[in-house]
């Protein structure tokens, strides 16, 4: 053999060996778990008793319960807050919602004008920034609630896009009654006392300084009346205006920075917001990807396309939470189509209790259930802040795991930061806890010693989890 050919044989080799190597690494890629995408659920509102999986046996919720049949359910899942926007703000960033300032002291505790200054601080790290710097595609279809504007009507200061998510579609507020005429208002019914305080004092001091003038007690001119008068229009009227708009002025659809819809549609919302998603995820398939489903419903009003529309067992709401059952199947449905089931960790739950007192003007149920536990939404009774909570995973999690100890929203947030391969961070105190360790039982007391249960800024009560104790 001459020199030549030996270093064509060496050369050929060499491709081949480099060729082993490659498929050696390449094969290491396609099977590894370590990037997996997040699809992460959570229904507004929605009671623990409404599930079929957590024990309700006339709402028909199957697609719900297969995650927990396929998955892991915790019994014992914690909301870090009985309401909305604080809830929200400790999901997002792992830490209570005092810690970030989102927890009111003297004022209403969520945000309820599209308008309000204010929200999540940028000072705060959320799971999509981290994720986002990992390369991950990160998506939020539905409610934000965590603010939009800080000086302007269009600074954007607040906006999901400013805190991590590359794609918006939805509303940045809540969805309420108020936002589609002829199904009652939040507002009135909490102004209606004010408005009739008003016009009671207006009345008592017009007619007493009539009665004094016409008796000779005081000498007052017909013009202060009418200044009385007008004063009064002046006041009344922009007030009025205000309430008879709010559908228009609070309640819009935005795509990113573009308000789309307003007011918004609600017919076929939830199919809307199915399609979203669904394009979103066939959009980012060959990439990881996270994407926060964060339905409108079941917060009143309700809604439900006419698919829906009377056919569940419990009216309106119940049409409404079969509805959202339906998109979640359709979502898994694209999972396993485009084979992305395996490498895609689902998590569900609801940001807070059922609001058991949600009852329409004809009397008919709006709010859901509670199951066993007392209390609902905006109460630090067990029904307020203990939510369903599954996470569904094929193959890495085992089917039909339960875990019964002590869980909370917040953990969601060391857990998928861990799994995208970042680190948690560590110039602040992070509340959440890793549930991986949970739920694949290497670990299978809860290291959550305490919970912490505050309403708005206020600690109303602790939950002990003794670590000596065992099951
Ligand atoms: C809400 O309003 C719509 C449109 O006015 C009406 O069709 C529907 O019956 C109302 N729903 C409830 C529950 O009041
Ligand atoms: C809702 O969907 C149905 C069925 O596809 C359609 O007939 C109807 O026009 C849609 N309504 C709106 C407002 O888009
Ligand atoms: C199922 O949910 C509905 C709607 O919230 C509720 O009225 C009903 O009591 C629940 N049923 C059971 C068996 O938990
Ligand atoms: C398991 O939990 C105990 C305390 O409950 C803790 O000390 C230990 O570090 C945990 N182990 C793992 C592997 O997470």
């Amino acid at each position: 053999m001459d020199s030549s050919r030996i270093m064509m044989k060496r050369s050929r080799e060499m491709k081949r060996m480099l060729l082993l190597t490659f498929l050696i690494t390449g094969n290491v890629f396609c099977t590894t778990k370590s990037r997996p995408n997040f699809i992460l659920i959570m229904v507004d509102d929605l009671g623990i008793g409404d599930v079929g999986c957590y024990g309700n046996k006339t709402l028909r919720t199957p697609n719900i319960d297969q995650l927990a049949d396929k998955g892991a359910k915790f019994t014992q899942h914690i909301a870090a807050s009985p309401l909305c926007t604080p809830s929200r703000a400790a999901f997002m960033t792992g830490r209570y919602p005092v810690r970030s300032g989102v927890a009111a002291e003297s004022r209403i505790g969520t945000f309820i004008f599209s308008a309000s200054s204010g929200g999540l601080p940028k000072n705060e790290v959320t799971f999509t920034e981290i994720l986002q710097k990992e390369g991950y595609s990160t998506g939020i279809i539905g409610k934000w609630h965590l603010g939009l504007n800080r000086e302007w009507k269009d600074d954007f200061y607040h906006h999901p896009l400013n805190h991590g998510f590359d794609y918006f579609y939805g509303i940045t507020v809540t969805h309420l009654r108020d936002c589609i005429p002829g199904n009652g208002s939040v507002f009135l019914a909490g102004a209606a006392e004010t408005l009739k305080q008003t016009f009671v004092i207006v009345g008592i001091t017009l007619f007493t300084l009539i009665f004094l003038n016409k008796i000779g007690l005081v000498k007052i001119p017909g013009k202060v009346f009418g200044y009385i008068l007008l004063v009064f229009i002046l006041f009344i009227v922009p007030v009025l205006f205000f309430f008879w708009n709010l559908h228009y002025l609070n309640c819009f659809l935005m795509r990113n920075y573009q308000v789309i819809q307003q007011p918004i549609i609600y017919e076929n919302l939830t199919r809307r917001m199915t399609s979203e998603a669904v394009n979103f995820i066939l959009r980012n398939q060959n990439k990881p990807f996270l994407l926060y489903m964060s339905y409108i419903q079941v917060h009143t009003a309700l809604y439900a396309s006419a698919t829906f529309r009377g056919k569940s067992k419990h009216g309106i709401y119940g049409d409404a939470v079969e509805e959202v059952d339906w998109s979640i199947g359709k979502i898994v449905n694209e999972l396993n189509k485009n084979e992305l089931r395996d490498n895609t960790l689902i998590y569900f739950t609801s940001d807070n209790g059922a609001h058991i007192e949600e009852i329409s003007s004809s009397g008919e149920i709006h709010g859901g259930y509670n199951g066993i536990f007392k209390g609902g939404k905006a109460t630090n009774w067990e029904g307020g802040i203990r939510v369903p909570g599954l996470l569904y995973w094929p193959g890495v999690i085992t089917s039909e795991t339960v875990i019964n100890e002590p869980t909370s929203n917040m953990d969601i947030f060391p857990t998928i930061v861990k799994l995208s391969g970042a680190t948690v961070p560590q110039d602040r105190i992070i509340d959440g806890l890793d549930l991986m360790p949970l739920v694949q039982r290497s670990n299978v007391s809860s290291e959550h010693e305490f919970l912490f249960h505050y309403c708005n800024a206020y600690l109303n009560a602790v939950r002990w989890n003794p670590r000596n104790m065992s099951d």
